[in-house]
């Protein structure tokens, strides 16, 4: 299956699982810390700047967008979490979203985890991937902003992703950044390859 990478268009944001789109197309979702980098994963593999917006405001991400890609499939980028300076209020409504989300990962075909290749997953980082390990649907971690770090903080950084989130060997650790592009390649084929759920 071919997919035009080019013919991207935003479809909604969702604030309740009523919003959640609900036809067949595979969905790929993108979870990761707030500002950890998901837009910007999301941009690089299309190619565009600006198209998910990019930070300016961390922690205001507050609905699920979803992308549509060559009327092919979603990319669906979940609200950041881990914002320090989010309310208690805000907080709750974040997990009362994802948990809705995650009630119904039926159309999931591929699970995202950005984390930041600086540095050791957080709690909330092995929530998530814990979350994910549990639907049963195929599933990577990116680790982002490779860039930052020197050559000799590459391999262990990586190692450090792997146990602190007690990853399964099946798992992929792909080394990402959305700045450079690498990585891009070895994401886009993963997605493409579980087209078909
Ligand atoms: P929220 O929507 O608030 O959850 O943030 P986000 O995860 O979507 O992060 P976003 O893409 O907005 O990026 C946050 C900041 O990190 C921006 O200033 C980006 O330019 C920067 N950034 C993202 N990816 C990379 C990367 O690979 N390398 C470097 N050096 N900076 C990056
Ligand atoms: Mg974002």
């Amino acid at each position: 299956m071919k997919v035009n990478l080019n013919q991207a268009e935003f479809v909604r944001s969702a604030a309740k699982p009523a919003d959640f789109p609900r036809d067949t197309l595979p969905q790929v979702v993108f979870a990761g810390r707030s500002n950890v980098g998901k837009s910007s994963v999301i941009n690089r593999l299309l190619n565009r700047k600006n198209f998910a917006r990019v930070g300016s405001a961390p922690g205001k991400t507050t609905h699920i967008n979803y992308f549509l890609i060559d009327k092919q499939l979603y990319l669906v980028d979940l609200p950041g979490y881990g914002y320090a300076k989010v309310s208690m209020a805000e907080r709750a409504r974040w997990a009362k979203l994802i948990e809705g989300w995650f009630a119904d990962t039926s159309l999931m075909t591929l699970g995202v985890l950005i984390v930041d290749a600086r540095h050791k997953p957080t709690a909330d980082d092995k929530v998530m991937s814990d979350f994910f390990l549990t639907t049963d649907k195929p599933y990577v971690v990116v680790a982002n902003k490779l860039d930052k770090l020197k050559k000799s903080e590459i391999v262990p950084n990586l190692q450090r992703v792997r146990d602190t989130l007690e990853l399964p060997d099946h798992v992929p650790v792909i080394p990402f950044s959305a700045e450079k592009g690498e990585g891009k390649q070895e994401l886009l084929e993963l997605i493409f390859n579980h087209m078909e759920g």
